[in-house]
């Protein structure tokens, strides 16, 4: 007994690590993979979990011994151990040890991340915006013009540049089936690369505590065909045709009257769009967004001045199971008196 603990302790310790890394190795630790990137990070997470197992195996392995070996017996109370003066060779072994493996580790993280941030001659720059609750996404397109949208669509194979901005407070741009993640930080654009590999809709999440609506900063990313993708594009830069229609009928009927309602009620949706969409689901808009109510339903009955303040001052009235502060308090000032008008034509509109 007394001749073999080291003996003892390896044999306990390799057990165990060999076990661990089993578990580890069994457990289906990742979300959906739907980009290139995905591969190297989870086989980066693989080999540390591999390599972190036996560091914490004979962490433990040692403590326990050492507590069980030398524990204080009745009679001892008073006893001091011997002195010691250390044990220079043990000393140089865990230094040296940990410092080879931080060093390896460290090399091949430093590998997978030039690996996933390499650059492509036919990548796609998408601009990404953060605001306290939502994603706002803006994709360049030639002549200087870009489609603003609250969409994330993407075609399948394609590296994708994101340009990651905020407008308020920090936010974190993450898309965990992409397995990449960049702080969103006011005053500064920070970058993000990924290439979708697969077809469906994914998470985008806000990882950065950014406000009460924190929770709820949630959009998704959709990974279409290219085909699917230009087609989408095109639906996006000719628009204008199918909202007037719709804007007209409405807003023929609205107090505003006339010709000018029409467009108040066109320039509304479009404001509704860009600005509420991310956030409130609204059928006669086409958005989906789920932090808010569904205003498909919300809104019926009410009249233009409630309305108004609902836009203007949105804590005054809340509508039940949702919380105060969480909509913006300041599309007063972010919004033009012309564009606030036009929001209470056309939702009085689509209200009725
Ligand atoms: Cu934005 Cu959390």
């Amino acid at each position: 007994m007394r001749r073999h603990p080291v003996a003892q302790m390896v044999i306990v310790g390799a057990i165990a690590s060999a076990i661990g890394i089993v578990i580890a190795l069994v457990i289906d630790w990742f979300p959906a993979d739907a980009a290139e990137q995905a591969g190297p990070i989870d086989t980066l997470y693989d080999v540390l979990m591999i390599v972190s197992v036996p560091v914490f195996v004979l962490v433990t392995t040692v403590t326990l011994f050492a507590v069980w070996r030398f524990r204080m017996r009745p009679g001892q109370e008073n006893e001091d151990g011997p002195p010691i003066h250390g044990n220079t060779r043990l000393e140089v072994i865990w230094t040296a040890v940990p410092a080879i493996l931080l060093v390896s580790l460290c090399s091949y993280a430093y590998a997978v991340l030039v690996d996933i941030e390499e650059k492509h001659d036919d990548q796609l720059v998408v601009h990404v915006t953060g605001q306290q609750f939502a994603w706002r996404y803006r994709y360049p397109q030639p002549g200087g013009r870009a489609i603003e949208t609250t969409a994330l669509v993407l075609p399948k194979d394609r590296p994708v540049l994101f340009k990651v901005h905020a407008e308020d407070v920090i936010h974190d741009f993450w898309v965990p089936a992409f397995r990449v993640k960049i702080d969103a930080v006011p005053g500064i654009t920070t970058e993000v690369r990924a290439t979708p590999t697969k077809l469906g809709r994914y998470p985008v999440v806000c990882a950065e505590l950014c406000g009460l609506g924190h929770a709820v900063m949630r959009s998704s990313v959709r990974v279409v065909t290219p085909a699917a993708y230009d087609r989408w594009l095109q639906e996006q830069t000719a628009p204008a045709g199918g909202e007037a229609t719709g804007g007209a009928t409405a807003g023929g009927e609205g107090e505003a009257g006339g010709g000018g309602g029409a467009d108040l009620a066109a320039l509304g949706r479009e404001t509704f769009v860009s600005n509420c969409g991310s956030c409130h689901t609204l059928a006669d808009a086409g958005t989906s967004g789920a932090a808010g109510p569904d205003l498909t339903t919300a809104l019926r009955g009410q009249d233009e001045a409630t309305l108004r303040e609902d836009i203007v001052a949105p804590d005054a009235r809340i509508t039940e199971g949702y919380q105060a502060g969480v909509m913006p308090d300041n599309f007063a000032e972010t919004l033009s008196a012309e564009q606030i008008d036009g929001l209470v034509a056309y939702l009085a509109s689509v209200s009725r």
